[in-house]
């Protein structure tokens, strides 16, 4: 039986090597180690609390445990594990254990790495989920702080649909609207983690549960958790959260992709409402003058990227039946794939922000441009008691008479104007938009410090 494989017993031929590299889920489960190390402390609380080892034999895993613990920070433990044959981070660490003591060879009693991998996975989950919600609440504040320095300057800039000129807005309430969203992917966040805190798989087994006295509520306890799983086969066989955390993460970057698009069209010469800094614009090989602003570019590509991903972990699982199927491992090393570059994207989106600068003349002076007060007009036609269709159908004719003379919609009822004459809560008028970023803000307060 070979030291680094976790079975053989029952074989009478050697592996065949290339097979065992091709089911080798090292390279994407690696990032797991320190969540297993906790998961397979825990394991040794249920297996004393269950009388199973003794507190000697306990002492000494901890401690071997501790030390791999060590490894691990110290980045020492991926040159251990990538120079064996093993399946996964699990089977490294437990070969690990059992070389630095004897009392590793009891470590996986009455434990499979069945119910191992789904706890340490939502371990992973819990810390990266966090991770989101910081990331996400930090954008959510840069983009409000911003928004509140907008709001004092008033910076004026035409708001579109379709890319047309449609209404001019406060620039403090496209950043509100930004803050918004990424609010909104915090909360998303939140939930995943508490998800993750929930039930417990430890002590699962491979299916079915132990026939040995593990203290189940001792190992959930030690992790965190609420309490253990109810279910041993659902409690091995779901990947729910961690999916629900890829989900969150590929929302988020689809979010940061969808701001990025319009930091790229403002970034262009044509636009010239906003100059990315240097320390995070790049230059060209060949054309010397460039200045591109590629980590929205970027940010943008891992949108499509990622969601492809997700959508085949997500696939992994469907054709499935309960319990565990080696299809999980493809599902596990999909889903933490999206999830690392998922949170390496909201980092790099929020320093790409805090390096952008607006133009606020540039955008105040075309802001009206494109007719974008017409609505506001017909509006005071209404208010004095025209049909909204009449209204309609004068301001039209009168955007097609000032198009061809080449004159203002009206002599005095600009950008500003309009953005002062908006009456609706949650509109773009300054007292609006002041009483949301209020709000907004104390909402924010709930999910932590950025990351
Ligand atoms: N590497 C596997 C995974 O990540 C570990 C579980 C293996 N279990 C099994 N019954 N073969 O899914």
């Amino acid at each position: 039986m070979s030291k680094e494989l976790q079975w053989g017993g029952r074989f009478k031929e050697a592996p065949d090597l290339e097979l065992i590299a091709f089911g080798s889920s090292l390279d994407e489960d690696l990032v797991l180690a320190p969540f297993d190390v906790a998961c397979s402390q825990a394991h040794v609380a249920a297996l004393l609390g269950g009388g199973i080892l003794s507190q000697a034999q306990a002492t000494e895993l901890n401690a071997a445990l501790n030390t791999v613990a060590r490894e691990v920070a110290a980045g020492a433990f991926a040159g251990f594990a990538r120079a064996g044959t093993f399946e996964d981070v699990h089977g490294a660490i437990d070969a690990r254990v059992r070389e630095i003591t004897d009392a590793g060879e009891s470590l996986h009693a009455g434990r499979s790495r069945n119910d191992q991998v789904a706890t340490t996975l939502l371990l992973y989950a819990r810390d990266r989920a966090a991770r989101g919600r910081a990331s996400c609440a930090g954008i959510a504040k840069r983009a409000l702080a911003r928004a509140r320095e907008e709001l004092a300057a008033g910076t004026v800039v035409a708001g579109t649909t379709h890319w047309q000129p449609a209404q001019p807005v406060l620039l403090a309430f496209w950043l509100g609207a930004l803050a918004e969203m990424f609010a909104r992917g915090a909360r998303r966040f939140a939930r995943v983690e508490d998800d993750a805190a929930r039930f417990c798989p430890l002590g699962s087994g491979a299916l079915s549960g132990s026939s040995l006295r593990l203290d189940r509520a001792a190992a959930a306890a030690a992790l965190g958790f609420e309490a253990p799983s109810r279910n041993a086969m659902d409690a091995i066989g779901t990947r729910d959260v961690a999916l629900d955390l890829a989900h969150a993460c590929v929302r988020a970057v689809v979010d940061a992709s969808r701001a990025s698009e319009e930091f790229v069209m403002w970034c262009t010469p044509a636009f010239g409402y906003a100059r990315l800094g240097d320390s995070a614009s790049t230059g060209s090989s060949l054309m010397p003058q460039k200045r591109n602003p590629d980590p929205f570019e970027l940010v943008r590509s891992q949108a499509a990227a990622l969601n492809g991903t997700y959508a085949g972990a997500v696939g992994t699982t469907a054709g499935i039946a309960l319990s565990y199927h080696r299809d999980l491992q493809t599902t596990k090393a999909l889903a933490i794939g999206v999830v690392e570059k998922g949170l390496a994207s909201l980092r790099a989106f929020a320093r790409a922000f805090d390096a952008l600068a607006f133009d606020r003349e540039r955008m105040a002076a075309r802001a009206g441009d494109g007719y974008t007060v017409a609505t506001d007009l017909a509006d005071a036609l209404i208010a004095g008691g025209e049909s909204a269709r009449d209204a309609h159908a004068t301001i039209g004719r009168a955007v097609a008479e000032a198009e061809a003379n080449g004159t203002p919609l009206h002599p005095t009822f600009d950008a500003e104007a309009s953005v002062r004459a908006k009456k609706t809560v949650g509109s773009t008028s300054p007292a609006a938009v002041a009483a949301a970023l209020d709000s907004l803000e104390k909402e924010l307060i709930t999910f932590g410090d950025s990351a």
